[in-house]
């Protein structure tokens, strides 16, 4: 199609954004049995990281190709809403794009590798936008990089762009250039119908190359353009350590945006904060804190060192203390947890409410104010406010009958060291457990409970032996 054929879109029309993610290949050079684009980059998916990107950036109509191990790539990728096209033979990029049936499609296209998970939604749509102000065909996306390795190289001629040659077969003069192809690509529907079937496989992989769109438009004086975006948009991964390598600059991306809102941390270099999470102003983060999910975290609290966090909510001026693990959670204002506090799934701990070291929770409500301060588990229980439950406590949840049972508990119980709360069982207000109980009837408000062995006292006792090896000492200090 020459240049004059291509008919201009009215001005007033917003073309429709179509995105095209490769994510077929094997990734061989992973050495793992994982799809490449499954491999969690700073804790998600990567190839999750790029459909987000490309929802955020307007995209209405999501085409992921898939082929290797295509059954799990559908099962993370289609839940999110997108189309997924099978490649049945990988061979190569050009014939990626092409099962994405290009014919269909209206408006304008965007082409990614799904390897590539630094991308974000601000970088697409300056891609795009600089594309429809230039009314280009095809663009290419390309960097300046220190080591452009297996990159495609970008060949210009006296400034302007001419082609796209692969490091496999490129001579020893094309492999010096640092400048890079990305792998996104931005073009008109309709230039993918007329030149994807153009392209051959004439080269060392003996694959079609989509690359090769470039040279073949601007033989035939199509408008082509080269975007030049930072380095951190080349940024893929094809191998373990470029793997490692993303999700350290992710992490490293989330903290210094922290930073940027006010959150305090001791070194960024070592927080492990996924993009999902929120972090209020004021708080302080320790290091090797692992932040995942949906986890929420209020202001002027602080995160010590090695906790780990997941899928919950922190309020404000809370202390999460050191080694402390937390799941599913819901840790209210003023509260605080550890060190070494476990909270698992269904746990709410109450404004003001200290939970201390080695105490695990599963399924709790620990109302406010209430403490645990020691060594205790507690499990499928309701525990009203300024409640205090002595060191050693533990919910007998689970029974016989392989069934778990509720404990409840009122407000401002107090219950003694090392007691056994047989469930179901039911505490009333204000009742006070003696410690080294073993409960199994409920307790009426204000009452005491005890149930432990009387202790016996007989006189005299220990064997004769014992008195005379008791003095031996203080014969021997008078040798
Ligand atoms: C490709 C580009 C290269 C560019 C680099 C950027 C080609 C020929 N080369 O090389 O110029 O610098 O990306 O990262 O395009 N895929 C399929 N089906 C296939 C082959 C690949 O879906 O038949 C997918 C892969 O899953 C992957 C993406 O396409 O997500 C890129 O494939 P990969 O083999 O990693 O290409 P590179 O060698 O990195
Ligand atoms: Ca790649």
């Amino acid at each position: 199609m020459a240049k004059n054929d291509t008919k201009k879109d009215a001005p007033t029309e917003v073309s429709k954004l179509t995105m095209i993610l490769l994510a077929a290949g094997k990734g061989t050079r992973m050495k793992s049995p994982l799809p490449k684009v499954l491999h969690p980059v700073a804790g998600r998916p990567m190839i999750e990281k790029v459909i987000l990107a490309s929802k955020k950036a307007g995209a209405t109509d999501l085409r992921v190709i898939v082929g290797h191990g295509q059954h799990l790539v559908r099962s993370v990728v289609e839940p999110m809403g997108v189309t997924c096209f099978a490649q049945e033979n990988q061979l190569g990029t050009a014939d990626a794009v092409k099962s994405a049936q290009v014919d269909s499609i209206e408006g304008d296209v965007i082409i990614m590798n799904g390897d590539h998970p630094l991308i974000e939604a601000e970088d697409i749509q300056k891609f795009l936008k600089n594309f429809r102000e230039e009314k280009c065909d095809l663009a290419v996306v390309t960097a300046e990089v220190k080591k452009p390795g297996e990159f495609g190289r970008i060949i210009r001629h006296k400034g302007d762009l001419k082609a796209i040659v692969e490091a496999k077969d490129a001579s020893a003069d094309t492999l010096k250039i640092r400048e890079i192809n990305t792998g996104i690509y931005v073009a008109k529907a309709k230039i993918l119908a007329e030149y994807l079937p153009q392209i051959k496989n004439h080269n060392a992989k003996k694959e079609f190359y989509v690359t090769d769109l470039i040279s073949l438009c601007i033989e035939d004086e199509c408008k082509v353009m080269a975007i030049k975006a930072s380095p951190k948009v080349a940024v893929g991964v094809n191998n373990q350590e470029e793997l490692a390598h993303a999700t350290k600059l992710l992490f490293r991306r989330k903290a210094r945006r922290l930073m940027e809102e006010g959150v305090l941390m001791i070194d960024p270099s070592c927080t492990y904060i996924e993009e999902s999470v929120e972090v209020g102003p004021g708080s302080v983060i320790y290091p090797n804190v692992v932040l995942r999910g949906a986890t929420k975290v209020g202001s002027f609290s602080v995160i010590e060192p090695q906790v780990f966090v997941s899928d919950s909510q922190i309020g404000d001026s809370v202390q999460i203390r050191a080694g402390s693990y937390l799941e599913q959670s819901v840790v209210f204002n003023r509260a605080s947890v550890g060190p070494y506090g476990r909270l698992r799934p269904g746990t709410e701990i109450g404004e003001e409410a200290h939970v201390g070291n080695f105490v695990e929770m599963k399924k709790v409500k620990f109302g406010k104010k209430s403490k645990a301060g020691h060594l205790t588990y507690l499990g499928d229980a309701e525990i009203g406010e300024e409640v205090n439950i002595g060191c050693g406590t533990i919910t007998c949840n689970y029974a016989a009958d392989k069934k778990k049972y509720k404990t409840k508990i009122g407000n401002r119980v107090f219950v003694g060291s090392d007691t056994q709360f047989v469930a179901p069982i039911e505490i009333g207000d204000d009742a006070v457990i003696g410690s080294g109980s073993t409960i199994t009837k409920d307790v009426p408000a204000k009452a005491l409970a005890v149930a432990r062995g009387k202790q016996i006292i007989k006189e005299n006792y220990a064997p004769k032996s014992a008195e005379t090896s008791a003095s031996e000492p203080e014969t021997a200090e008078k040798k």
